[in-house]
């Protein structure tokens, strides 16, 4: 039995404690009315305590692959598919899952718990699926990871795309996915989001598709996907990823388009290091921002977060897995900077990004769930988002995965002059 005390959760002003038992949570009460004899006392000193990170969208099979294939020296998201299909062959299953480990120890060490990847399935062998699929169970004590069956260069512009999604779900994959704005003409875009919903009806499986990821004003698969999730009554097993264009389209649209987006159900995932990278790359100036209308739907109550979607691959250079830091970054992109946001800026990386992967009540730090969650060097949202504050802690079913000290930042030298408490 391990007892957590002094644990400052979210929108609660009084601490608690927080009594571990057999990887469960047995009791959270008032500071000091649990006893805590015959149990290992962690005092975390009034820091913030909630549910692990979620990543819903990184491709683990594409990380630190940037330096050794071909520069993407455009910078654009076609660029990015032309240097990794050039190069995606010379990878064995063991390349992928090395990097693979690298790039999840990042997300791990910045406090994330729980992963949606999407894994190229364009390729006959499969390799980075094989990959995926044993990391997957290599790993199920340190992270819960969800697999992606993703067309990467088209469910319809590779022949035998669609096969070889159906054969990925047999195999394992967890959600269907589909890139249609990729695909040769808008037809085969519209088949490819009609077809991810049709497989996911038939294997009882989840849909996330990269939708409209472009600046085309024109590129309006979105609508497709959440009719197509609603018709099929799979709205809140439905994600659209990227959604980008939705930043250039005409109010009038997407004034229509909300409310079909609200009564669909479906979630929405932006990525805001990568697509402020990727997109406005055909603009002169002024330059768009290339970002879906992230303000707009928390407005509307619809069901957005946020991920690092790329880790030094073609796409994107950098990304560390920190969600802290894309967290960062998209309050700032999406004019976020109000307080009825910044005080809630943690479900961006952790309820709404749950929400999205499907993940159930399970989740979420109560009594009687898994004993999972992060410990951050911060007093509440604003504080966190405000000072990009560090992971210090993370506990999985009961187990202490890492425990990190807090910086000093020198108080002790400069109090004196400042008079710091
Ligand atoms: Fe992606």
């Amino acid at each position: 039995m391990t007892v957590y005390k002094n644990a400052l959760m979210r929108n609660c002003s009084q601490l608690k404690d927080i009594l571990v038992k057999d990887g469960k949570i047995a009791k959270i009460a008032d500071s000091g009315t649990i006893s805590s004899e015959n149990s290992e006392k962690i005092d975390l000193n009034g820091r913030l305590v909630c549910e692990p990170y979620c990543d819903p969208h990184i491709h683990l099979d594409y990380v630190f692959t940037a330096a050794s294939f071909g520069e993407n020296s455009t910078g654009t998201l076609f660029d990015g598919i032309a240097s990794w299909s050039d190069s995606k062959s010379t990878l064995t299953p063991e390349i992928i899952k090395e990097r693979a480990k690298k790039g999840l120890l990042e997300q791990l060490l910045g406090g994330t718990q729980y992963i949606r990847t999407h894994v190229d399935v364009t390729d006959p062998k499969l390799t980075g699926l094989k990959a995926m699929l044993e990391l997957r169970e290599e790993v199920k004590d340190y992270a819960d990871i969800q697999i992606v069956a993703f067309p990467q260069e088209g469910m319809y512009s590779y022949k035998g795309g669609e096969e070889l999604v159906e054969e990925a779900l047999k195999m394992g994959a967890d959600c269907v996915g589909a890139i249609p704005h990729f695909e040769y003409t808008a037809e085969m875009g519209t088949r490819s989001v009609k077809k991810a919903v049709e497989l996911a009806v038939k294997y009882n499986k989840l849909v996330d598709v990269h939708c409209d990821e472009t600046d085309d004003d024109m590129s309006r698969f979105v609508e497709v996907l959440a009719y197509e999730a609603m018709d099929n009554g799979i709205g809140e097993k439905t994600t659209a990823s990227h959604t980008c264009a939705m930043g250039s389209y005409n109010n009038a649209y997407a004034f229509k388009l909300f409310k079909l987006l609200k009564r669909s159900g479906i979630s929405f995932i932006s990525c805001p290091t990568e697509n402020i990278h990727l997109q406005g790359r055909y603009d002169n100036y002024p330059k768009r921002r290339g970002l879906t209308r992230v303000k707009e739907m928390l407005d509307d109550n619809i069901n957005v977060c946020f991920a690092q979607d790329s880790i030094c691959d073609p796409w994107y250079p950098l990304g560390n897995g920190n969600l802290m830091y894309v967290l960062d970054a998209g309050f700032h992109i999406c004019h976020l900077t109000a307080p009825q946001y910044m005080n809630r800026a943690l479900d961006l990386i952790t309820s709404n990004g749950a929400k999205t992967l499907h993940l159930g009540d399970s989740y979420y730090l109560r009594e009687g769930n898994p004993a999972s969650f992060i410990v951050i060097d911060a007093k509440n949202d604003f504080d966190a988002l405000r000072n990009r504050a560090q992971v210090l802690m993370s506990v999985r079913n009961g187990k202490l995965l890492f425990r990190k000290e807090a910086p000093s930042f020198g108080e002790e030298s400069l109090s004196g002059y400042f008079k710091m408490q």
